[in-house]
């Protein structure tokens, strides 16, 4: 442990270690440490935090904080390992978006390595002879596959702001997959519940089930050992190995097998891009999330200047009058990413106006306080002219001011269900974020238009919401999640419940939840939202849907005094924050 560790913080470390360790430890030891409720206190740092949903990557990222690397070293060597310890959602095999913010330069930039499709890609390729979308061709094909971004985007990161090789921030999650970890009780239900769908598959068989094709049990150690010759290769020849060495040739050879349209010169064009993050202020906060492709950061945002015209404080955490208008921004919101958000690249997202604080005033004024707005009533609004635009998250920061806020995804749980065969990862379905036919909702209910159709080379559109909140120039607030739809509600009241209702990290994280989407019109809540505020809700004409928990929202507070206290979000077994 490092002597960084001052003794105060040590009560929180120990109580973080003895659920770490689930993968050497009897599991009895992380059943008690549950149910006495210890994974989810707030976790407290002097020199850093991360937040991650596994434990094994919180406890290498840790590792490297402590041994001196910095937030974005830290934050790369756990995406590699969630990528050999959560397959559902970490990946190589898929894309993300990550924001870096360092206050010393005093700057805050996002790397998109999102998905592209491929060049052969067409506007129809997802629809029959009748022209109706096919959910199950951008879903569970190999042309459900965009082009991947994770390794270029990890190893652009690291190469700009780490201090790391590529090789030392590999050797972690090589370990793991080489060596096999213990399987953890999410790990063996997830691969259960999937089974049907992933077992179609000769190379997916091999890589999560066992040669008998029974499922692993938690407990039972898991080895990945095509993975681990993936990411020595990688970590020996540099990241364009995954593009234009054995393990592109290894992509696409399973493409040509299976009429994929993904070919190698797709994977030796990809190249990941650096972007400016939108930037809002809430209540005196700089609020900075994913632009384009993401939708995150433009609708946050929006959300975010519609509600600060309420006294939202004063209404209360989870009233009625404080959902109705959550709802109310939230419908907005989502009819004007339906028309007019996709990629900047290839089409012109009016983002100045979509994120201007005169027109949330406009679109304040047209809410009601006291009944809920049909969303037939709403279509996209017209904001000012264009001026000049399953998932999983982690945030790390360290004492140096540096600050790491990433969500990547293989899109569905193990994306495609499609392991590359030899190369040992999964394929992502992320076309299926594209609007298949306009007006045609993809899997999460969302209505995409012209904007977001089908293009070669086009990023598709995501709702990604990597953000990070600074308060007088110094990071206070590093937030995300994954949820598909529901990510940037719920990133929105992860900000809210810090800025308006003063929670400590780890209670804004675990507090109830709830989404509207415009389409279809509902609010859906999760438990713990009140018959009573349920009922009040109802007469104001809101129809209300309860279904599971939404969202894994990692997060880290940063205290004026500079203690960092961690939020692991308890909707995910394995969440595990840890500070030093
Ligand atoms: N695949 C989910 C998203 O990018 O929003």
């Amino acid at each position: 442990m490092s002597s960084r560790v001052r003794p105060i913080v040590r009560r929180w470390l120990s109580i973080s270690l003895s659920t770490l360790y689930l993968g050497a430890a009897p599991l009895a030891l992380a059943d008690s440490a549950i149910l006495e409720g210890e994974r989810f206190h707030p976790q407290v740092g002097e020199h850093g935090m991360v937040a991650t949903s596994h434990y094994l990557a919180s406890q290498i990222a840790h590792d490297v904080l402590a041994k001196g690397g910095n937030a974005v070293d830290a934050a790369v060597t756990a995406g590699f390992a969630l990528a050999v310890t959560q397959p559902r959602s970490g990946n190589i095999g898929g894309g993300g978006f990550m924001l870096i913010s360092d206050e010393q330069r005093d700057e805050v930039i996002a790397i998109d390595y999102r998905e592209k499709a491929p060049a052969a890609a067409y506007a129809t390729m997802f629809q029959n002879d009748q022209g109706e979308a096919v959910p199950q061709l951008s879903r569970f094909t190999h042309n459900a596959s965009g082009v991947p971004g994770t390794v270029a985007g990890l190893a652009l990161a690291l190469d700009k702001y780490g201090t790391l090789s590529l090789a030392e921030a590999l050797a972690p999650a090589i370990t793991l997959a080489e060596e096999g970890f213990s399987v953890p009780p999410r790990f063996a239900e997830g691969l259960e519940q999937a089974q049907d769908r992933l077992k179609q598959w000769d190379s997916t068989r091999k890589v999560f089930y066992k040669p008998d094709g029974s499922n692993y049990r938690a407990g039972e150690r898991f080895r990945q050992p095509d993975l681990a010759a993936t990411l020595k290769r990688i970590a020996a020849k540099g990241p364009r190995e995954f593009y234009e060495g054995e393990t592109a040739r290894l992509i696409s050879a399973e493409m040509q097998r299976h009429g994929g349209l993904m070919t190698a010169q797709d994977l030796a064009d990809y190249q990941p891009r650096i972007r400016q993050p939108v930037h809002g202020n809430y209540r005196g906060y700089d609020v900075y999330a994913m632009s384009p492709p993401s939708s995150g950061g433009a609708h946050i945002v929006q959300m975010l200047n519609i509600l600060e015209g309420y006294d939202i404080h004063a209404m209360g955490f989870n009233s009625a009058r404080t959902i109705h208008l959550m709802a109310e921004a939230m419908q907005r919101a989502y009819a004007d990413r339906a028309k007019y958000l996709g990629d900047p690249d290839f089409v012109d997202v009016p983002l100045a106006g979509l994120t201007s604080p005169a027109y949330a005033a406009k679109l304040r004024a047209e809410i009601p306080l006291d009944h809920a707005t049909p969303s037939t009533e709403i279509a996209a609004g017209k904001p000012l002219p264009y001026e000049s635009n399953e998932t999983t998250h982690f945030s790390i920061a360290d004492d140096n001011g540096l600050a790491v806020s990433n969500t990547y995804t293989i899109n569905f749980s193990y994306g495609s269900g499609i392991v590359v065969d030899g190369a040992g990862f999964l394929l992502n379905n992320e076309m299926d974020d594209f609007s298949a036919k306009p007006g045609a909702p993809n899997a999460y209910g969302l209505i995409g238009g012209e904007a977001n159709k089908v293009e070669p080379r086009k990023r598709m559109l995501s709702s990604m919401t990597p953000t990070i909140v600074k308060k007088d120039g110094k990071n206070f607030l590093i937030t995300g999640s994954p949820g598909g739809s529901r990510i940037i509600t719920t990133t929105l009241q992860v900000v809210m419940n810090v800025i308006d209702h003063g929670m400590n990290i780890q209670s804004a994280v675990s507090a109830p939840r709830i989404h509207h989407q415009w389409l279809p019109d509902e609010i859906r809540i999760e438990d713990g939202i009140s018959p009573d505020t349920q009922a009040l809700l109802e007469a104001m004409g809101h129809t209300l849907s309860q279904q599971a928990a939404m969202g894994a929202a990692q997060s880290i507070l940063i205290e004026p005094d500079g203690t960092f206290t961690g939020g692991a979000d308890p909707r995910r077994s394995t969440s595990s924050a840890m500070g030093l």
